[in-house]
């Protein structure tokens, strides 16, 4: 082939693609016509090979003349290219407009769970009061749970009907009150000791609307010399001062409790009738607010602390009822439920 025949090709591929260019209304049919022209298999290439057949003197200026064809054609392809994104990009922006005047979407904030915001809110008044916060195990050991709390291997508590045994070794329960804390606490410090813990406890419960397999508890303990219950009911009617934000009475009722002799129950006057009798205190003017009691020597002494020289007292009170009549709920389920009707009120 002479190189007439072969610039005539080249004129021709160009003229080709340029009108081909010319129809292309997309990415993609772009890329298709510079395969076909300037692509490895393309047709420029196919033209570009007939150059071995040239003579030395013929071939720089078929040369020449080929690198003239392909710049022309990358040059409109170039300008293709920008004008399609350019297009593209305009279509995109108004197929995509955003009315700013829409109410967002937003990501809603949780928050606190009424349990954890009123034991928040213990904690601090228990600070306040000179006590540090310990943690113990929610799976105990009955030594922890009953026989270092004084209570007898006959104690209906251990029955299994109460207490939730579980099968990770002989003895290992889940704990049914935070009072084992109490014991744990004072193997690690010497007294004089102020602590207090909240956490869950476990019982073998029916569920109803008072009672509940899980639920949380707080415990109290004060070790010092000469202890009396005029301090403990001093530490608890100033807990439920400001618990409450009121002054109010308050009053104990003799009770039992293996581990605290003498052990009592305290009441405090209805918070919100102030003693005259609502629906809340069930008309007796009262509450019944927590266990207490001076520390029995015999649990000082199973854990080596000399019941002559030091002596305690100890409270425990039930979040989960602290929280009902606190805020009026009369379902303990509610707790539990996840029902947002119910959590958003706090
Ligand atoms: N642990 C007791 C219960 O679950 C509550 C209690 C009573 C705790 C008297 C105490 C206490 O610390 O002194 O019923």
């Amino acid at each position: 082939m002479g190189v007439a025949e072969l610039e005539t090709q080249l004129k021709d591929v160009e003229k080709r693609a340029l009108a081909a260019l010319a129809e292309v209304s997309d990415m993609a049919a772009l890329e298709q016509v510079r395969l076909n022209y300037l692509g490895q298999k393309g047709e420029l290439t196919s033209v570009l090979r007939g150059l071995g057949e040239l003579s030395k003197e013929e071939r720089p200026k078929f040369g020449q003349l080929s690198n003239q064809v392909k710049e022309s054609i990358q040059a409109r392809l170039d300008a293709c290219k920008k004008e399609l994104s350019s297009k593209e990009l305009t279509e995109r922006l108004s197929r995509e407009t955003i009315d700013v005047t829409l109410p967002g979407t937003g990501r809603r904030l949780g928050h606190v769970h009424p349990l954890t915001q009123l034991s928040n809110e213990i904690i601090q008044i228990l600070f306040g009061l000179g006590f540090t916060f310990v943690d113990g195990p929610e799976i105990e050991t009955e030594y922890y749970n009953f026989d270092a709390l004084n209570t007898p291997d006959d104690h209906p508590a251990r029955d299994e009907q109460d207490t939730f045994y579980t099968n990770v070794g002989p003895q290992v329960i889940l704990r049914s009150q935070t009072s084992p804390v109490q014991i744990r606490a004072m193997e690690k410090q010497q007294p004089p000791l102020r602590i207090i813990t909240i956490g869950r406890v476990y019982r073998n419960e029916e569920i109803n609307a008072r009672k509940y397999p899980i639920f949380h508890q707080m415990e109290g303990l004060y070790v010092d010399k000469d202890v009396t219950m005029g301090q403990l009911k001093g530490v608890l009617s100033e807990f439920i001062r400001l618990l409450f934000k009121k002054q109010l009475k308050t009053r104990f009722r003799p009770d039992f409790f293996p581990f605290t002799e003498p052990s009592a129950e305290l009441d405090s006057e209805c918070p919100f009738c102030e003693g005259s009798g609502c629906r809340t205190c069930g008309h007796r003017g009262w509450l019944e607010l927590l266990g207490c009691g001076l520390v029995d020597p015999n649990v000082l002494k199973g854990v080596g602390i000399n019941s002559e020289e030091w002596s305690g007292f100890a409270f425990g009170i039930g979040i989960e009822r602290l929280a009902m009549l606190k805020y009026g709920i009369n379902d303990i389920r509610h707790f539990y439920s996840s029902d947002l009707r119910f959590l958003e009120q706090f």
